[in-house]
């Protein structure tokens, strides 16, 4: 079983080609199974491996999948392989070791955290923006190996070395990533400008299903992950967040929304 979650595609790929590999990997999107409150109660069979991929956030665990892994309940774990796939920018943060106290705290373990560099996606920051094209597509190419090699370490149970990881990781996945839990989770800052036209295609590809249409026009609730999937995946790049996304590229990975 492969849980997983992507606001922009990245981890999707990341999934699908996984699941694609391995056999018997059924999908189970983390977000819609938080926010539509389906069981979060499985069966694993014997041998069964049981997956997580997903996006690092501010270099932690994003946390609609933070939740979901508290939540799940696994009734018939007997110490069955346990993987996560991370995809990331450029630097994980010790999202590891977060991931191994939460797993700790269930009772179960993990030998296989590993991250995969993709395209970035976070672009409502000063500084920051999605990659240029041409950087774009050598991530993408470059993951294709990476992928491979952590998918033989998995199959064959033999970890290897493959973590994206920078300077100041206190400062950043124990400092920041909490403030950024606490204080960047309000959707407020996005809007809509006079290119909306009203097409919902946001509404529809939203992960946590936090956005409505009102007189043809989008509205956020209050249950944003901050994966940025509606500004990124708007096709009249209509959708802003703040003044800090204005004039910075769009980016998602795979076939765009007409
Ligand atoms: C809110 C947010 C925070 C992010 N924080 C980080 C980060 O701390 N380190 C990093 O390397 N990339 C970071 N990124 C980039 C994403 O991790 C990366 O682009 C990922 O592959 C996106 O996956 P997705 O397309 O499946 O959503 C961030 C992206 C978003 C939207």
């Amino acid at each position: 079983m492969i849980c997983y979650f992507s606001g922009t595609g990245n981890s999707r790929w990341v999934a699908k080609t996984v699941s694609a590999r391995f056999a018997d990997s059924r999908l189970v999107d983390m977000a819609d199974a938080v926010v539509s409150g389906n069981s979060l109660s499985f069966n694993l069979s014997e041998g069964e491996q049981l997956g997580f991929v997903f996006p690092v956030h501010s270099w932690g665990i994003p946390w609609i999948v933070r939740r979901f892994i508290k939540k799940m309940t696994v009734n018939n774990y007997y110490s069955n392989l346990i993987y996560c796939i991370l995809t990331c920018g450029d630097d994980s943060g010790l999202t590891n070791r977060m991931l191994q106290k939460l797993f700790r705290s269930k009772g179960w373990q993990c030998r296989h955290i590993y991250s995969v560099q993709m395209p970035n996606t976070y672009v409502v920051f000063p500084g920051f923006d999605a990659d240029p094209v041409e950087l774009e597509q050598k991530k993408k190419a470059e993951a294709v190996p990476t992928l491979n090699k952590i998918m033989a370490a998995i199959e064959s149970d033999s970890p290897i070395d493959c973590y994206l990881q920078k300077g100041q990781q206190f400062l950043k996945s124990r400092i920041i990533y909490p403030l950024f839990c606490k204080f960047k989770m309000s959707s407020k800052p996005f809007y809509y400008t006079n290119k909306c036209i009203g097409c919902g295609i946001c509404v529809k590809n939203c992960p946590t299903h936090n956005i409505r249409l009102e007189n043809d026009r989008p509205v956020w609730g209050d249950c944003c992950t901050q994966c940025l999937s509606c500004l990124h995946r708007c096709p009249q790049t209509a959708i802003e967040y703040g003044k800090q996304s204005i004039g910075k590229r769009r980016y998602y990975y795979g076939k765009r929304d007409k």
